[in-house]
């Protein structure tokens, strides 16, 4: 192996991966184009029975994640040594490789004990939400990214949204009966311009690995439209769009059911749809509450309280979102509800979720309990619970 270092440092990764005797291997000295890249650490993983090679592409500020084949891996390893990283560090458990390249693009390599003598597992962490890849095609199309792979200026909020958003989902993934499945169907219903969409897609065809189909369903067709051309430039077959509304929607298989955003009673009727459609997740983020307010009526006890008109818009928020909560359970989910990303990045922020369970539910005792908080504040009725109570009509 003696000669070019470089070929020598990639023979030595190639023997190393023959012999499952590689521990990782870290790229370093970064001198490329793109701003903020610090390194590259890759791993072996095992993908659905395959040897996987993960390489986690670390930014000042978080990391992007992409898999390849041992051969793909090593090539690309070949490809960026000497033209954007100048330093890399093979750990095998046998021996440590440790090439550098100066200046003058003269290389050279040497070796050590081995720093890690066992081969660690190569379990594929499923849990760990990655944030977006940064050069993703979609988060250019849509204005995220300007072509450098830097979040534009008044899209900060945006990117936030993305990245706190595709962590929720990933988690309530794993706490959900959905946990391990190899294939996935997601609705987003009132998913506008498809920034959440595109994420859900990505997160789960491209950095997990499943087989996933993802409709968004959108009555502005001129969006739908483009985001169906998005769709194809960057190849994610599985992901369509759909004009229309929510409530005229031929429901095609959910596992989960997506409504961020959705205004008002489109929220309550994209839950509907996903109680339904038996969809294992529901996940909402609803947007202005119109229906309860006007409805509402301060019980004596908290006149004082709710004499302020903002008190009683807030009051009317909470009790459109609790009944959400409890009509959610009444269905046969656990509910969370909770604030998704800070209040000042988007006033929008409460996440109500529902995570079906196959636990018995006493339904009466949960509609006597909604009765009485509809009485307490006056409440004559609330669009989820009409679209219950005669789906359930029907079904009698
Ligand atoms: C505030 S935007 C949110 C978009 C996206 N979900 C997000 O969070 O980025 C709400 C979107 O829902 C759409 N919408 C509202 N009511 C709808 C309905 N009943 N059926 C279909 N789309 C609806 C609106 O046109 C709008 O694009």
């Amino acid at each position: 192996m003696a000669g070019d270092p470089l070929q020598s440092f990639t023979e030595h990764l190639q023997t190393a991966l023959e012999n499952t005797t590689f521990a990782k291997l870290s790229l370093g000295a970064y001198r490329g184009p793109t701003a903020g890249l610090r390194g590259i650490m890759i791993r072996e993983v095992e993908i659905r029975g395959e040897r996987r090679l993960n390489f986690a592409w670390r930014y000042a500020d978080h990391e992007t994640s992409q898999h390849y084949s041992l051969a793909e891996g090593t090539d690309r390893v070949r490809e960026l040594l000497g033209a954007e990283f100048a330093g890399g560090h093979l750990f095998t458990t046998e021996r440590d490789w440790h090439l550098e390249i100066d200046g003058a693009q003269r290389a050279r390599i040497s070796s050590g004990r081995p720093s890690v003598p066992v081969r660690p597992s190569t379990r594929h962490d499923r849990s760990k939400p990655r944030p977006m890849d940064r050069r993703s095609t979609w988060l250019h199309a849509l204005g995220v990214m300007n072509e450098r792979g830097e979040v534009r200026e008044r899209m900060g909020d945006k990117w936030r949204q993305i990245n706190r958003f595709t962590e929720n989902i990933a988690a309530l993934f794993d706490a959900s009966e959905l946990a391990g499945r190899e294939s996935l169907s997601i609705v987003d219903m009132g998913c506008g311009k498809g920034y959440l969409t595109f994420a859900a897609y990505d997160y789960f065809a491209n950095v997990r690995g499943l087989d996933v189909a993802v409709l968004g369903v959108e009555v502005r067709s001129g969006l739908v439209e483009f985001c169906n051309d998005v769709a194809r430039e960057c190849g994610f077959t599985g992901l369509r769009f759909q004009a229309g509304m929510i409530g005229d929607l031929d429901m095609p298989a959910a596992d989960i059911l997506i409504a961020l955003h959705a205004c008002d009673t489109a929220t309550d009727e994209a839950i509907f749809r996903g109680i339904t459609a038996n969809a294992s997740l529901i996940i909402c983020a609803p947007c202005c509450h119109k229906e309860l307010r006007p409805q509402m009526h301060a019980p004596e006890v908290l006149r004082p309280l709710l004499r302020h008109g903002i008190m009683m818009d807030r009051e009317a928020e909470m009790v459109t979102d609790g009944l959400r909560a409890l009509l959610l359970e009444r269905s046969g989910y656990s509910t969370r509800v909770f604030e998704f990303i800070a209040t000042e990045h988007t006033p929008k922020n409460n996440m109500v979720v529902g995570i079906r369970h196959q636990r018995p539910v006493d339904v009466d005792a949960a509609r006597r309990q909604i009765a009485s908080m509809k009485q307490f504040f006056g409440i004559e009725h609330q669009r989820l619970e009409e679209l219950l109570e005669e789906h359930m009509r029907h079904e009698i």
